[in-house]
């Protein structure tokens, strides 16, 4: 395949129609993951990124962000940072560099302001009417259902991968609270060698199993990306059940260094994917019989 986009969540159809169209055009898998994700960022009907975001305990949007280029292994990542519009894009910003990579909070907050990245205030009315509705009733933290973090994955026609996520985390989360998303081999990972992952479900739980680095890594000691995908989440999950009795809401999407992909859940997972072969797809993935069974959506 010439190029090939991977995204979590139904929510990232659109995002992936712009991503695909910036690959179509020859132009970088960074350029799309960076307009792929902004799309979902800027939309208000997602309820667990960027504008529109759940809340935390406190009624505050506080966002998360990653971001990894295949081709050098440079990352960058925001983590708790509260009022500014893409996380995507700053932690897109602090990839160069061999120190400061990785920022969070008020440091984060002040390089971002620094650099003149666009202010929002994220906090929508019907997430303040949410959160005053739910504040008494929660009383442990849950991956809520339908939506979690936008993770795209992308190869263009020069041979690169790249991967990037963003997130308002969990609903309700504690002040300080930092999931997945912007940690590198957890959240995301890229390497355009091998090929890319990125996790989007309950953080705690992907980072017990280094989720995202873990498929990258079976693929690059020659497994198929399916299968890859498959013994990184599907181990874990096991792992989980056999040591505490349960495991959380957990999903991975993987992308080999030609296009193909993988993708593996313990719960029912939708996610879209477009290429140069085919057009942007919905795509519902359930964990049956032990195994990832995934069927295209017709609507
Ligand atoms: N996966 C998002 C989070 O746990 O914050």
């Amino acid at each position: 395949m010439k190029w090939a986009v991977l995204a979590t969540w139904k929510m990232s159809e659109n995002g992936n129609r712009i991503a695909s169209q910036i690959l179509a055009e020859n132009r970088k898998a960074s350029e799309a993951i960076l307009h792929g994700i902004s799309d979902v960022e800027d939309n208000p009907s997602f309820h667990s990124v960027g504008y529109g975001g759940r809340p935390d305990t406190n009624c505050r949007v506080i966002l998360d962000g990653g971001y990894m280029d295949g081709d050098t292994l440079h990352f960058g990542a925001v983590g708790a940072i509260e009022g500014f519009r893409s996380p995507i894009h700053i932690a897109y910003s602090l990839r160069e560099g061999d120190a400061n990579n990785f920022l969070v909070g008020q440091g984060a907050e002040e390089y971002a302001s620094k650099h003149h990245f666009e202010k929002r205030d994220n906090l929508t009315e019907e997430m303040i009417v949410l959160y005053e509705q739910e504040k008494e009733k929660r009383k442990q933290l849950s991956a809520y259902d339908g939506h979690d973090t936008v993770c795209f994955l992308a190869k263009d026609s020069f041979n690169s991968i790249c991967a990037g996520t963003s997130t308002s985390g969990l609903f309700m989360k504690e002040k300080g609270r930092l999931g997945d998303t912007p940690v590198v081999g957890n959240g995301f990972y890229a390497d355009s060698k091998t090929g890319a992952a990125a996790a989007t479900g309950m953080g705690e739980e992907i980072m017990k199993g280094c989720l995202s680095y873990a498929a990258v890594m079976y693929m690059k000691i020659g497994m198929p990306v399916q299968e890859a995908a498959d013994k990184a989440l599907l181990q874990l999950h096991q792992e989980l059940i056999e040591r505490n009795g349960y495991a959380n809401p957990m999903s991975l999407i993987v992308l080999d260094k030609e296009g193909n992909f993988g993708v593996s859940t313990n719960i029912d997972f939708t996610f879209t994917y477009g290429s140069d072969e085919q057009s942007t797809e919905n795509y519902i993935a359930k964990l049956q019989n032990g195994k990832t069974v995934i069927t295209k959506l017709t609507e």
